[in-house]
């Protein structure tokens, strides 16, 4: 019994500290995280439009739709206060202060990104479908960057 209750509260304060180390570490600094997720939408994108110009190959398509459609609900979660003071980021005032159209546009990237895995899924007899599928995907980057995002000088 002793023992139990023992290692029981020996358990809870290591998670505790754990937690204490762990989570202001994310909710200090997510701006490398956002720059990365951010990074891999940018790639799938290119990955995607590459295969569109050479021959259509819809395990492409829905691997790289897949992988975008996880990213709304992680970037949701990594602008905490104070995360938009990184002179690194690019991420615009207007997250903090105009948060609604912020989620709507992720809301938005994670439904088309969902209808285009569908149509993925249908293999070749989807291909047809498929640029339409992308096209709307590829709006909500431009919508969410131009209000959103601060406009940095072009390398
Ligand atoms: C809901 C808003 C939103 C959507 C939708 C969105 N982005 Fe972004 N994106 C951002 C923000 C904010 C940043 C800047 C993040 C920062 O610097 O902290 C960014 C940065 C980027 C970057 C730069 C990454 C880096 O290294 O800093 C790329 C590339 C990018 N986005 C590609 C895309 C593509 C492609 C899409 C569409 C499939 C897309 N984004 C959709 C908000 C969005």
């Amino acid at each position: 019994m002793i023992t139990n209750t023992t290692s029981l509260s020996l358990t809870s304060a290591l998670m505790a500290v754990f937690m204490l180390v762990s989570s202001p570490v994310l909710a200090e600094n997510p701006v490398h995280e956002r720059h990365e997720l951010m990074e891999s939408v940018g790639k799938s994108m290119k990955a995607i439009g590459k295969m569109m110009q050479d021959f259509y190959d819809a395990k492409v398509a829905e691997d790289n739709m897949k992988i975008i459609n996880a990213v709304p609900d992680k970037f949701k979660t990594m602008f905490p206060k104070g995360s938009d003071k990184d002179p690194k980021s690019a991420a615009a005032p207007k997250i903090w202060t105009e948060r609604a159209g912020f989620d709507k546009i992720l809301e938005s990237l994670k439904a088309d990104t969902a209808a285009a895995i569908a149509v993925a899924q249908k293999g070749d007899a989807g291909e047809a479908e498929f640029g339409g599928a992308f096209g709307k995907v590829a709006k909500n980057c431009k919508s969410c960057h131009q209000t959103y995002k601060l406009k940095k000088e072009k390398h």
